[in-house]
């Protein structure tokens, strides 16, 4: 069974961006959180940023876009390269639209829940997805600490999954360490956003490592 570990630079070194990647050569994809002020309370990085990452990164790039109005940004993303681009159900009425777009682009299409919302509505557009998104700490900041209660969404979308055959890759995104990935495994999850964990870590590549095996077990 392939998981995937993806470090999220959020946690790493602004200052020095194409050494941080360097340090999580041997992760699957860098996660990249995009803010902006609007859909959460945090601004981080925009396209152009994005953009150069993009040219510099030795692993494909996972963006995770907190923004209102994904109709309009998240093409672009598409555009620039990113492997994958993940937006939120909750910042768009029209997912669907979103997901072509993204596709049509040639990207991985994410689509990304926050822990309040309910998957029932999402289930029937699973098809026009290559990955969901489980947020497992409200979004909008690092170094927060996991929230169990998601996981019963997590399964019963892992299920749906599974049941319908399609390759859609499950992920989780916060307070994702040594104590939390296991469970998150457990209930499902095949992908697994981490960024204090890693970056806080002496060694990122070895803790990317760590963090395989224990999803692995
Ligand atoms: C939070 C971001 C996460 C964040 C995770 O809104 O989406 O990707 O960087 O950080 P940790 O792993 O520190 O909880
Ligand atoms: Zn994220």
């Amino acid at each position: 069974m392939a998981l995937r570990i993806n470090p999220s630079i959020l946690a790493s070194d602004f200052a020095n961006l194409e050494a941080e990647l360097g340090r999580i050569a041997n992760a699957d994809l860098a996660h990249v959180d995009v803010m902006d002020y609007h859909f959460v309370p945090n601004l981080t990085l925009g396209l152009p940023v994005v953009e150069r990452l993009q040219q510099v990164s030795p692993i494909p790039l996972d963006v995770h876009l907190m923004i209102d109005d994904p109709e309009r940004w998240a093409p672009a993303y598409a555009e620039i390269g990113a492997y994958s681009v993940t937006f939120h159900a909750e910042a768009t009425l029209e997912p669907v639209k979103v997901a072509r777009s993204l596709r049509e682009r040639g990207a991985r299409a994410g689509l990304a829940l926050k822990p309040g919302t309910e998957v029932e509505p999402y289930l029937e557009l699973l098809p026009e997805f290559d990955m969901v998104l489980v947020m497992t700490v409200e979004p909008g900041f690092g170094g927060q600490s996991f929230m169990p209660g998601t996981m019963p969404k997590l399964t019963r979308l892992a299920d749906a999954v599974k049941a319908s055959g399609l390759d859609i890759w499950m992920q989780v995104d916060g307070g994702i360490n040594d104590d939390t990935i296991a469970v998150a495994a457990e209930a499902g999850a095949n992908t697994f956003v981490a960024g204090s964990s890693v970056f806080g870590a002496e060694s990122a590549a070895a803790q990317v490592d760590h963090l395989r095996a224990l999803a692995a077990r």
